[in-house]
């Protein structure tokens, strides 16, 4: 049993902010953002709620696959920075969209998130246990950003895509290949890139001592990060994961028209590419508009090359993410 995306939808929050409104908050400037990450704006989030852009994402993504809402029996959705802890965010993106007949789960996988959630859903789907599935990466980062921390701050961003999975029909299913996906996670290497739960007390009233708000939200409770080790671990892992999934599903890279990479660094998709062997316009990028938006990055991508025609049926593509964890995987896919 294989299983095809047959639609995708995204949600951008409309409010912006630049490099220079960055350099107003600490000491950088847009020339340097621009140079060593490629971001020039991030949209951030105002009104908006992890939730209420999933939501949003999955509305756009079921009217691209024209599909029902009582169709939906899978719902996952792939964040770390959701505005709730319980219900599940899959569960309030299902309340929201009225979805009744879905089995909804959280996934939380940072940056590698949204292809963990696309191979679990194939995982569903392909056992039968499932025939249409809504993933969904959401976040709203820049309520885990620390605004004061120009390593950090400079880079992340908020949004919302969704892409909507069908198990193929049995005639469907002859003729298409089942790419198997290639994931890895490395915990012993997890401190490269943190950020402790707002609900974190330990180390507090162990001591003894009175939990005060200064207390909870202390540094750690935003995301702190060894940008080197992410960078060195990024340009190592990335290539050599692509390697690996095209090996095992005996793919050449000739055959692959778009690399669609997590959107954290310009210099990082580069490497990925330099070190592949492969040119550029096979790279999209979207990141100088987003910045890092974690698991959301690669089905926004995934929607606005949908949408803008640059998707061919037929056409085999790769999606790559890494992040915190460590985490870091690839899977094919071939577009509708
Ligand atoms: N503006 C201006 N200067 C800055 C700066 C900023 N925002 N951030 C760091 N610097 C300074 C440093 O203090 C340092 O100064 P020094 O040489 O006087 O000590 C210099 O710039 C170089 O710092 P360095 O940390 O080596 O920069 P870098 O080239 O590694 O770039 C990152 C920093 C964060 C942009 C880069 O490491 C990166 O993108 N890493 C990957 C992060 C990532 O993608 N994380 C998410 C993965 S899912």
């Amino acid at each position: 049993m294989t299983a095809t995306i047959c639609g995708t939808g995204s949600y951008i929050p409309s409010y912006t902010m630049d490099n220079h409104d960055i350099a107003r908050l600490v000491e950088t400037s847009d020339e340097w953002i621009r140079e060593r990450t490629g971001v020039i704006r991030r949209h951030i989030v105002r009104d908006e709620t992890t939730v209420s852009m999933a939501a949003e994402a999955a509305r756009r993504a079921l009217a691209d696959a024209g599909a029902a809402l009582e169709e939906i029996d899978l719902i996952l959705v792939s964040t770390i920075s959701s505005n709730v802890v319980l219900p599940c965010a899959a569960c309030e993106v299902q309340k929201e969209l009225g979805a009744v007949n879905a089995t909804c789960f959280d996934l939380s996988a940072a940056c590698t998130g949204f292809v963990l959630a696309y191979n679990t859903a194939l995982a569903y789907l392909a056992s039968g246990v499932c025939r249409t599935a809504l993933i969904i990466g959401s976040e709203s980062l820049s309520n885990l950003t620390n605004w004061k921390d120009r390593g950090t701050c400079i880079l992340f961003g908020d949004g919302a895509g969704a892409a909507v999975l069908r198990a193929d029909a049995a005639e469907e299913d002859r003729l298409r290949k089942h790419y198997l996906p290639v994931t890895h996670s490395d915990g012993g290497k997890g401190a490269a890139l943190t950020c402790k739960s707002r609900h974190d007390f330990s180390g507090l009233n162990g001591g003894g001592k009175e939990i005060s708000p200064e207390d909870i939200l202390d540094d750690a409770h935003y995301m702190q990060m060894d940008g080197q080790a992410v960078f060195k671990f990024a340009v190592k892992r990335v290539p050599e994961v692509i390697g690996e999934v095209l090996e095992l599903n005996q793919v050449k890279t000739d055959e692959i028209s778009y690399y669609i990479l997590h959107q954290a660094n310009k210099r990082i998709v580069e490497a990925v590419a330099k070190r592949l062997g492969e040119p550029m316009e096979k790279f999209p990028m979207n990141l100088q508009e987003y910045g890092n938006t974690s698991s959301a990055s690669i089905p926004i991508l995934l929607d606005e090359m949908n949408r803008d025609g640059r998707l061919k049926p037929g056409q085999k593509l790769v999606m790559a993410g890494f992040g915190a964890g460590l985490t870091w995987g690839a899977a094919i896919i071939e577009w509708r």
